[in-house]
Order: C-alpha cells, then sequence, then structure tokens
C-alpha cells in the first residue's frame, strides 16, 4: 500500500513519466531504497559476457538434450519384466534409473541455466525496503509493471537470440518428452482384437490356445517362473487365498527356450494374475453370487482378477475374517463374499470373475464352456461398463 505521506503525482503526470523515472517512483513508493545498482556487462559485446552468454545456452542445450535422451529410453528401451538369462535383462534393469537420471538432469540443467541468468545478466542490485500491509494502490499496481518491464529489458534477455533458442529447446523437449511419458502408457487400441487386443484378452483367453479346445490350468506362483506347480481342490485349506496363473500343457515345463518364454509370458502378462479363494463351509453358504455368474465358482473356490478395478494396482491382501479384498494403493476394499463388490474407497466396479471348474484329472481349470474360459469383462480399469 502506497504511503500517504510520499508525493504522489497526478495522472497525467505518471503517464508523462519514463520507464525509469516510474521505477524509482515506484521503489520509493514501496519504501525500497536503492544503494547500489550496476549492470553486469555495461560494455556490450566483451569476450566476458560471450562466455556468460555461452554457459547459460550450455545449461539449456543439456536440458534439452537429456530431455530427448529420456523421451528415447521411455519409447524404445525394453521396460517388460526381463529374467536375468533373457537378451535385454540389463535394459529392462536399468530403465527407471536412467528414467530418473535423464529427466531429473534435464529439470536440473533447466533449472542451472535460469540460476546463471540472474547471475549473469540480471543488474546487481542492494536496496532496502519497509514492510507493508494490506492490499496495493493502484499507483503500486502501475509502477510494479514498470519495474517488471524495466527488469526484462536491462536483463538484455530480449536481445540475446542463442539464449532464447537454446532455452526454447531446453524447455520444448523437456515438455514434449514430459507429456509422452505422462500420457503415452495410457494410449492403447481399446477395440483392437486377437494377440493385440490389450484390454478384452488376458492369458486365460482361448485365443492363446495351441489348440482348439486346450485346457487352460491353473498354476500357483512358486516363486520361480520355470516350476509348474498346478493346483487341486485339495490343496488349499479353507479360508486360504493364493494367487495363480494360466498354463496349459502347451507352454511345456521350461525345457526349451521357446518354453521357457512362454512359461516367462503366462506370469508376466499383467491382466493373468488371479487370486483363488477358497471359503469356509459357513461362509461359502453365505455368499451372493452376482447375476449371470451363478456358475464361475466351483464349490467353495472364487477365483477373481488381482487387477484392481480402479487404477490397476495388485489387490494383493485378503483378510480372512472380513472376507475383504484390499487394495494397497488407494484403500479400495472388495468384499469377497459378495462377488468382490467394491464396499469402501474409490474403486467403483466388482473384480473380475474367473469361470473355473475341476477337469477329468482332478486339477483346478478355467471353465472353457464360459466365454471360452476367460474373464466376461475387461479386467482393471479398462473399459468402464460390462460387456452383459
Ligand atoms: S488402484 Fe486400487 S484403490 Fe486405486
Amino acid at each position: 500500500m502506497s504511503d500517504s505521506n510520499k508525493d504522489i503525482p497526478s495522472d497525467e503526470e505518471l503517464a508523462a513519466m519514463s520507464q525509469e523515472d516510474k521505477v524509482r517512483l515506484g521503489t520509493n513508493l514501496d519504501g525500497v531504497e536503492i544503494i547500489h545498482r550496476a549492470e553486469r556487462y555495461p560494455e556490450p559485446g566483451t569476450r566476458a559476457e560471450k562466455r556468460s552468454e555461452f554457459t547459460v545456452a550450455a545449461w539449456f542445450i543439456i536440458a534439452g538434450l537429456l530431455a530427448i535422451a529420456g523421451f528415447a529410453l521411455f519409447i524404445w528401451n525394453r521396460w517388460e519384466f526381463t529374467m536375468p538369462e533373457e537378451s535385454g535383462y540389463w535394459a529392462y534393469t536399468l530403465y527407471t534409473p536412467l528414467l530418473g537420471v535423464t529427466f531429473g538432469g534435464a529439470i536440473l540443467a533447466l533449472g542451472f541455466g535460469v540460476i546463471q541468468i540472474t547471475k549473469r545478466f540480471i543488474p546487481q542490485e542492494i536496496s532496502v525496503q519497509d514492510r507493508h500491509d494490506g492490499g496495493s494502490a493502484e499507483i503500486d499496481k502501475v509502477t510494479i509493471v514498470a519495474e517488471l518491464k524495466d527488469a526484462a529489458e536491462t536483463s538484455t534477455l530480449g536481445r540475446r537470440k542463442v539464449i532464447l533458442g537454446s532455452a526454447a529447446f531446453g524447455l520444448g523437449a523437456l515438455g514434449i518428452a514430459g507429456g509422452v511419458a505422462a500420457i503415452g502408457g495410457f494410449i492403447k487400441n481399446p477395440w483392437a482384437k486377437g494377440d493385440d487386443a490389450p484390454l478384452w484378452n488376458t492369458g486365460w483367453s482361448p485365443i492363446f490356445n495351441e489348440t482348439e479346445g486346450e485346457t487352460v490350468f491353473l498354476r500357483r506362483d512358486t516363486g520361480n517362473p520355470y516350476q509348474v506347480a498346478l493346483v487341486r481342490p485339495e490343496d488349499m485349506d479353507a479360508g486360504g487365498m493364493e494367487t495363480v496363473f494360466p498354463w496349459r500343457v502347451s507352454d511345456g515345463y521350461g525345457e526349451t527356450e521357446e518354453s521357457r518364454h512362454k512359461l516367462l509370458e503366462g506370469i508376466r502378462g499383467i491382466r493373468n494374475s488371479v487370486m483363488l479363494i477358497r471359503f469356509r463351509p459357513e461362509d461359502n453358504a453365505r455368499v451372493i453370487k452376482r447375476r449371470g455368474q451363478e456358475s464361475f465358482n466351483y464349490g467353495d473356490y472364487y477365483a477373481y482378477t488381482k487387477v484392481c478395478s480402479h487404477l490397476g494396482c495388485p489387490t494383493s491382501l485378503y483378510e480372512q475374517q472380513t472376507h475383504r479384498v484390499l487394495c494397497p494403493c488407494h484403500q479400495s476394499q472388495f468384499d469377497a463374499l459378495e462377488f468382490c463388490k467394491p464396499v469402501f474407497g474409490p474403486a467403483a466396479r466388482a473384480l473380475a470373475q474367473l469361470p473355473i471348474t475341476v477337469n477329468n484329472q482332478g486339477y483346478l481349470v478355467a471353465n472353457s464352456t464360459i466365454n471360452g474360459g476367460d474373464f466376461i469383462e475387461p479386467v482393471g480399469p479398462a473399459f468402464w461398463e460390462r460387456k452383459s
């Protein structure tokens, strides 16, 4: 707020003042006294000035190059889970650290460039200012605009094309790379079919069967992708839960390169993991089934996707006493006794249920008589409505 004791010029006087006069007036009205002010380079075109210009430009160019490198890594580097013996293991292992180094380095380099501008081109100034309370008067607003313009002009950035160009390069590259990194993972074709169907098909789908009608077994998580262990109903205790993945006889037992690849794909397919829950008899009697999914369970065995319907985190916590499935990301809870419908948190859709049964050898398998043994709706935060 202006000090009423100060000499405030009329509107006409104000309009007639030069920018420099307005700056001085503004600082006086704000109770600011400039004790020392000196241009960094009063003599334009000196070697020192050019060196400063080059230093600032160098930081912006480094920022741009790092952003482009991060962008290239994001697009082309291997990001899918890779076992140590597979090719591309190191590229996969270094993926996240390198993204951090490149994008983080780009932001850091931009920051250094801006700091160098203030240190090398903004005039040196020492000022003393009184404290004020309250809002600003109109005259203060006019003079502050003049001060800002003055700062921009005296910084001499306007005529420093190299710095402006390199800053545009650095900021532009970082902006594009950051934008792609932020939304790139969301870009999928939701209507694609076949192997490329990112939303509709999981590893349980019959489109991945080698032969017509091939059985898809429930394979337990042994911690070793090449060790196959199937599930029989008697293998699990009542009240328990375990994670299972799809497995076919044609996937083999890891005896060949191709088999090892298939076994790995079955586990790392992000829509493949399923929670197999076995209820106690007294709990099984209380189960409420979803309309259209009455025959999806096998006795007291129920299988639900582990992919949260909110944003896709693994809903891997099963609370035996309350029969709630918890998602650790945003605390959504699903009632396993009632077709895993959401009962708490941001998730709005029930977890997709996998139709299961037991084959003539006594193993738990996907029930191929229902949608070929696959889920009847997209798993995770995919489409937003059920197919049926
Ligand atoms: S991803 Fe599960 S609650 Fe958000």
